[in-house]
């Protein structure tokens, strides 16, 4: 496992992160608690030292808590929900209605409640409006939390799809991490976010770098999934033959099977050094031990990079099929 520098904060992280939304239940249907902690524990063996689980995760933050006691060294990122329960963050809502201090404070006593952990080393607002710089009071909240030691940094994940709605943070020096969607197909992050992230110290933490399974050849006009499971909306009316479409065409350009399509998509993010780590959500020791793999220090060659860039497919599966 290689590690690179959480932007400023002098961490360490491990190229590949856990991603522990899948491991919950409360989206991801199916997740097996004792197959989860087993994945887990390899992906902490195999070097993985940075996890991401929400306080809207369902179970997720009992379950790394559990396994972090046991690993201090390992890094935990939690997040905190908006008060006004709404995802993505509009624009034209006041920061105090959806994270006003005395929210952020609770929601992070909540979080360590049930993850039996003292102090997160990354505390992230689940959602992100640019408007809410200099508005409302949660930056003075950060800074008290800060104090207090019960966490160590401050992070926010940016909207779905929207990597351009954190810069004036960014470029403000409040916060340490942002989380943005990033992968071979929504290649938006490098035009404007990655460099400004560069520029000011800033760790670049990427989700779904997998495209929620459309990136793993896994995904096909008959895939089905659990009800109750959120893919089926994600993947919901003709997506899933519009993924295999693209999948189709993007693996057999680059001369590759659909097997190894999983391991060139994290090798695509991990080429842009201002990426800090790639939280692959991975409830199976196979997977963690294949995603593990790809961080040996080996790059795509310019031409494999040249292919993935062709295949850029914008789009917002988030938002329901009929939505477009
Ligand atoms: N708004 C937010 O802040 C937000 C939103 C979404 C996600 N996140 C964070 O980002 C993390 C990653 O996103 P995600 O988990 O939603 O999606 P993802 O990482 O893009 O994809 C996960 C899917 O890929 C599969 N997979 C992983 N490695 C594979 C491999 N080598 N071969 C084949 N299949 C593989 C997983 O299967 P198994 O799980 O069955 O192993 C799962 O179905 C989340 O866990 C969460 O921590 C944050």
């Amino acid at each position: 496992m290689e590690y690179r520098p959480l932007g400023r904060t002098g961490l360490q992280v491990s190229e590949i992160g856990y991603g522990a939304w899948g491991i919950g239940g409360s989206m991801w249907i199916g997740a097996d608690e004792d197959e989860s902690l087993a994945a887990l524990h390899r992906a902490i063996e195999l070097g993985v030292n940075v996890i991401d689980t929400a306080r809207g995760y369902g179970e997720s933050e009992r379950i790394v808590g559990g396994v972090i006691r046991e690993h201090p060294d390992v890094h935990v990122a939690t997040k905190v929900p908006p008060k006004n329960g709404v995802w993505p963050a509009p624009s034209g809502i006041h920061a105090d209605e959806a994270f006003p201090g005395e929210h952020i404070r609770a929601s992070l006593e909540t979080s360590l409640a049930a993850s039996g952990l003292e102090a997160f080393d990354v505390l992230q607002l689940h959602v992100w409006s640019d408007e809410w710089v200099g508005q409302g009071d949660w930056l003075e909240t950060v800074a008290d939390l800060r104090q207090e030691g019960k966490i160590r940094f401050f992070g926010v994940s940016i909207n779905d799809y929207q990597p351009e709605n954190v810069l004036a943070l960014v470029r403000s020096g409040a916060v340490d991490t942002v989380q943005v969607i990033y992968n071979a197909f929504h290649q938006r992050p490098e035009e404007q976010l990655l460099p400004a992230c560069a520029e000011h110290g800033v760790g670049v933490i990427v989700r779904v770098a997998l495209d929620e399974g459309g990136l793993t050849g896994r995904v096909t006009a008959d895939s089905t999934f659990p009800d109750g499971d959120f893919r089926n909306r994600y993947f919901g009316g003709d997506r899933r033959a519009q993924v295999e479409q693209h999948v189709t065409a993007l693996v057999d350009e680059l001369g590759i099977t659909t097997d190894e399509l999983a391991d060139v998509a994290l090798r695509y993010v991990l080429d842009e050094p201002a990426v800090s780590t790639v939280i692959a959500g991975m409830r199976t020791v196979r997977n963690v031990e294949r995603n593990a793999a790809t961080s040996d220090g080996r790059r795509l060659t310019d031409a494999q990079r040249e292919v993935v860039r062709r295949h850029r497919w914008e789009r917002n599966f988030y938002q329901a099929p009929d939505a477009g």
